[in-house]
């Protein structure tokens, strides 16, 4: 089969993608975050093949995303912490877990069956457009096969899936290159980070007035079901604190210090630069066919927390193909 066309976010194009999703196909779309997968969240049948594309376990469950937080009181229960924090952070990369409405419209495939559910308003202009257009929920994983790199262009969205897509809307290159931070905010708990991202827990913490419960910085544990420890993975091995790279190895920088002509997440050393460089990086060091990727010290601050997160699942042992 043939890659999915790649097409500028005309408003014929927009119109198209619609279509498709009410036809319950499988299309992609670019948020400030990541590349999505999307899929009509309602529709059951193209969310098991949007699990199939993407090789997810189906216990994984996925993102609805919402045009508004008007849109998104129909499928979560909101009490008054989710309530600011979805006024303050929307439209933007943070996704809140939530009770499921008893009338929400998402199928139980796509929350894998949980009684609560991940909803996000992504702030892209081209996302808006789309689900503005759709007027409906609409799943989007990252659109990357399970376990591996999200896609941060298009054309690595069709590296990925082109084949299972119906189009893939361009939108350049995200802005915050990271997925979402997710937060849950269930009834009698402590908001907690499920996933960190571009909203940090003290900026969360000051949002909802009482204090966000932060992951510890080594923990590569499946808080979110779908936060394999192994993900994030390029085909290269990941070694992390490198000073420097091996003979077989690349080297992924931070900083100033890094020797002349090597790969550089951020000369000036600023972690926003760096989570937005971050996949694109690893995926070209990947293409270079380097056996391993010893990626240099990223300090613990600001998008630096993600970032590390994401490290750490990309350097964590890989699943044996054929053992559960
Ligand atoms: O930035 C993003 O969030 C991107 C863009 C495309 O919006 N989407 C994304 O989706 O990263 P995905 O499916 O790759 O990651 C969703 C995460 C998974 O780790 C999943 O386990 C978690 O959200 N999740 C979904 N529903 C959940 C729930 N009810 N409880 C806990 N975790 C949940
Ligand atoms: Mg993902």
């Amino acid at each position: 089969m043939s890659s999915a066309p790649i097409h500028p976010p005309s408003d014929s194009a927009i119109a198209a993608a619609a279509a498709a999703l009410r036809a319950g196909e499988l299309i992609a779309m670019p948020t400030e975050t990541v590349y999505g997968v999307a899929c009509d969240a309602t529709n059951a049948e193209a969310i098991a093949r949007l699990y199939a594309a993407k090789g997810r376990p189906h216990f994984n469950p996925l993102i609805a995303h919402v045009p508004s937080l008007a849109s998104a009181h129909h499928e979560g229960v909101f009490d008054r912490r989710a309530l600011a924090l979805a006024e303050q952070c929307w439209p933007g990369p943070l996704t809140l877990v939530l009770p499921v409405q008893r009338a929400g419209r998402v199928a139980e495939l796509a929350r894998a069956g949980l009684d609560s559910i991940a909803l996000r308003v992504p702030a892209h202009p081209v996302a808006q457009a789309l689900l503005n257009a759709f007027e409906g929920p609409v799943a989007a994983p990252s659109a990357n096969r399970s376990g591996r790199l999200s896609p941060t262009r298009s054309v690595d969205v069709a590296t990925e899936l082109g084949d299972a897509l119906t189009l893939i809307l361009d939108g350049g290159e995200p802005r915050v290159g990271l997925e979402s931070t997710i937060v849950a905010a269930l009834p009698d708990a402590p908001l907690r980070i499920l996933r960190p991202g571009a909203f940090d827990a003290p900026t969360l913490s000051a949002i909802a007035g009482e204090p966000v419960h932060e992951q510890a910085s080594d923990d590569t544990s499946i808080v979110a079901p779908g936060q394999l420890s192994s993900h994030y993975a390029p085909n290269a091995s990941v070694r992390l604190n490198a000073t420097h790279a091996e003979d077989s190895e690349v080297l992924l920088g931070f900083g100033p210090d890094v020797p002349p002509g090597a790969t550089n997440l951020s000369p000036g050393g600023d972690t926003t630069e760096a989570a937005a460089k971050l996949y694109r990086l690893l995926r070209e060091l990947d293409a270079t066919g380097a056996q391993t990727i010893a990626v240099m010290p990223i300090p613990n601050e600001g998008l630096g927390v993600a970032i590390n997160d994401r490290l750490r699942r990309a350097a964590a042992p890989r699943p044996v193909e054929g053992e559960p």
